[in-house]
Order: structure tokens, then C-alpha cells, then sequence
């Protein structure tokens, strides 16, 4: 039974899906009390926005909630993240494919769809980079009912 599990949230820039979805998902497991359990990440597939903080919108947004992702720094996915992470957690399609295409090379932890963990039947969390303040919103509802999903499915790893 392992003591601990790690979860890293793919998107493509990590400036907004992936570091709301790392929010979100942290703020979840400190209010359940199973911080000393979790390891949390986030990176993006594409390189235009290494170093940068999440974008003003997605941090206002998740700021809304309460939940403060400021100090995040967007990096770029490698393939070692395939052998280090148990939960390797995409948002949309192209990501999966872009991530299924290292982990052919490199193996590792098989990338999934985030929502596959949640009820909305919803596979993708839309891509709310040239969308308006409202598609950060839905980010953030479909982000919150999946990581429910995720935790539960941690809980039995743990357990
Ligand atoms: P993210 O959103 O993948 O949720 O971080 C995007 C951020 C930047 C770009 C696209 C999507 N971009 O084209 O720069």
C-alpha cells in the first residue's frame, strides 16, 4: 500500500487549465486533511510560457474560490514526469496525444483525461485561453467536480 501518491495536471500552455487544476486539487486534499499524502504538479506540453505565472484571468478567477495559484511557475513536461508521477492527468485530446506520444518513447505512467474522474460527461476541460472571463468559470466547475472524482479514487489507493 503506498504511503504516498503523486498527481501531475497536463495542459498545453500551464498557464491556465493545469495550474487551476493543481489549485484546486491542493486546496481539496489540505481541507481534507491528506496533504503528508499527496505530491501535486502541474506542467504544460508546449515551451512558449516556461518560468511565466498562470495567466491574470486564471488566477482571478481561482482567487474567487479561494483558492491562490500566484506563486506557480509554468514549466514544460518531460518525459522522466512519466516515470515519477502515478496520476499523469490531461485536459483535452490534444494533450493526450501529445503525451501519449513520450510516453510510446519513454513508457511510464499511461496519461489520462482528468474528467474521466468526474460526473459532468464532459471528456475535455475547454481550452479557455482566447475565450472570455466566462469559459474560466466553467474551468474551474469542471476542475472542482472532477478532483471529488480523483480524490475518491486516491482514497482507495491509499486505504
Ligand atoms: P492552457 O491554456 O493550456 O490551459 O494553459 C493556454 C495557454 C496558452 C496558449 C494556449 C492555451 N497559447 O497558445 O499560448
Amino acid at each position: 500500500m503506498p504511503d504516498q501518491v503523486s498527481v501531475l495536471f497536463v495542459c498545453l500552455g500551464n498557464i491556465c487549465r493545469s495550474p487551476t487544476a493543481e489549485g484546486v486539487f491542493r486546496q481539496l486534499v489540505t481541507e481534507q486533511g491528506m496533504t503528508e499524502h499527496l505530491h501535486i504538479d502541474s506542467c504544460g506540453t508546449g515551451n512558449w510560457h516556461i518560468g511565466k505565472s498562470p495567466d491574470a484571468r486564471a488566477m482571478a478567477a481561482a482567487d474567487r474560490r479561494g483558492v491562490d495559484i500566484s506563486d506557480l511557475r509554468a514549466r514544460q513536461i518531460k518525459a522522466e514526469d512519466l516515470d515519477r508521477f502515478d496520476y499523469v492527468l490531461v485536459m483535452d485530446r490534444q494533450n493526450l496525444a501529445d503525451v501519449r506520444d513520450i510516453w510510446h518513447q519513454n513508457g511510464g505512467t499511461e496519461p489520462r483525461l482528468f474528467l474521466e474522474f468526474g460526473e459532468s460527461g464532459q471528456a475535455e476541460v475547454p481550452d479557455p485561453y482566447y475565450g472570455g472571463e466566462d469559459g474560466f468559470e466553467r474551468v474551474l466547475d469542471l476542475i472542482h467536480e472532477a478532483s471529488q472524482g480523483l480524490l475518491e479514487d486516491i482514497r482507495g489507493r491509499l486505504a
